[in-house]
């Protein structure tokens, strides 16, 4: 008989000694995102049956029209986190600015902001494909007791404490890194735990999966065309195979199984690239990084790049190792 799969909880407590810090403080984050993980993961699945799906009426920061999932989402982690009082500051894809948690409090000991994508890869809600939630975490970098101002959220990827992402998938499962590599959790929904279905992942070195949405191509920079040209051309083990789901977490997590590349690069319609560098980029790129893949934004690694606004966009490119350099290379001599 095979051996019981260890629990997320069981495993967010044996590893809570590695953390860098050990206050059990980011192990109650990592537990209230679970949490709130698993009351959207209940609202996705009744998608089509309750009055969840469509258009919310209202647009974002982003200039995006809010589905009501996505309002949902965010309305659901920001109570979870907010009502357990275990974080100073909330800043989200959805909401026009950061949300300070007693954060002024001189009795508030909390040191950890979060940033998220409550609800990712919207535009496949009406459709029943896979959406996702990605979540970054920091330590704030003002004093304690201290009002959080926008330092504590505009800080490099590479200082992210932990990172992660939930996959509404054909099963739900929560991936996240502390920095000490990658482990999946799948959702067992009839109990309600995670297991560790998926410990240690890593992307392979090279792969054969290019993930682009290719009807911008004639927009796209020329190293991006001629990379994409590469991935189409016959070679020792080209032509790639074309993947693309158009959610960020679920295009990332079949990439990382199964290696691959995913491109979402500026172009005329995005000048700035699409992905939002704090709730998407960086904490995808600290999984890749933990698990052996890369990301960078063409030219440079994306967890080096310096913040200078909460939805700052960027060009991304991440995935296998040798595939990432292969892009940049073009990039490179375009
Ligand atoms: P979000 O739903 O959080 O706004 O993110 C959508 C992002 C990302 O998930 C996806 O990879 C990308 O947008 C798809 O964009 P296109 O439809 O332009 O390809
Ligand atoms: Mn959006
Ligand atoms: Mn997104
Ligand atoms: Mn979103």
């Amino acid at each position: 008989m095979s051996k019981r799969k260890q629990t997320l909880g069981e495993f967010i407590i044996e590893n809570q000694t590695s953390f860098k810090y050990t206050s059990g403080e980011l192990s109650r984050l990592l537990n209230s995102i679970r949490l709130a993980a698993k009351v959207v993961n209940h609202e996705v699945n009744k998608a089509g049956l309750v009055d969840i799906i469509g258009n919310a009426g209202d647009t974002n920061i982003q200039g995006e029209d809010q589905q009501k999932l996505d309002v949902y989402a965010n309305e659901k982690f920001i109570q979870t986190l907010t009502k357990r009082n275990i974080v100073c500051g909330i800043a989200s894809e959805e909401e026009d600015d950061f949300i300070a948690i007693n954060s002024q409090d001189e009795n508030n000991q909390n040191k950890y902001v979060v940033l998220i994508d409550p609800l990712d890869g919207s535009s496949n809600i009406d459709v029943n494909v896979s959406v996702g939630t990605i979540f970054s975490i920091y330590r704030r970098v003002t004093p304690l007791g201290t009002p959080v101002t926008l330092d504590d959220f505009l800080q490099k990827g590479s200082a992210q404490v932990a990172a992660g992402y939930v996959v509404y998938g054909t099963s739900t499962m929560l991936v996240y890194t502390t920095g000490h590599g990658v482990n999946g959790f799948t959702l067992n929904p009839a109990i309600g735990s995670y297991y560790l279905s998926h410990p240690n992942m890593e992307f392979p070195e090279d792969g054969h999966i290019y993930s682009v949405n290719e009807g911008y191509y004639s927009d796209f920079p020329v190293g991006i065309k001629k990379y994409i040209k590469y991935c189409q051309e016959d070679g020792e083990d080209r032509p790639y195979t074309s993947r693309y789901i158009g959610s960020l977490v679920s295009d990332f997590h079949r990439n990382m199984i199964k290696g691959g590349i995913y491109m979402y690069p500026k172009s005329s319609k995005n000048p700035n690239g699409k992905l939002r560098l704090l709730y998407e980029c960086n904490p995808m790129a600290f999984i890749a990084e933990q698990a052996k893949g890369k990301a960078s934004d063409g030219f440079a690694r994306i967890m080096d790049i310096q913040p200078t606004a909460l939805h700052e966009r960027v060009s991304f490119i991440c995935g296998s190792k040798n595939m990432v350099e292969k892009a940049e290379e073009f990039m490179r001599n375009a």
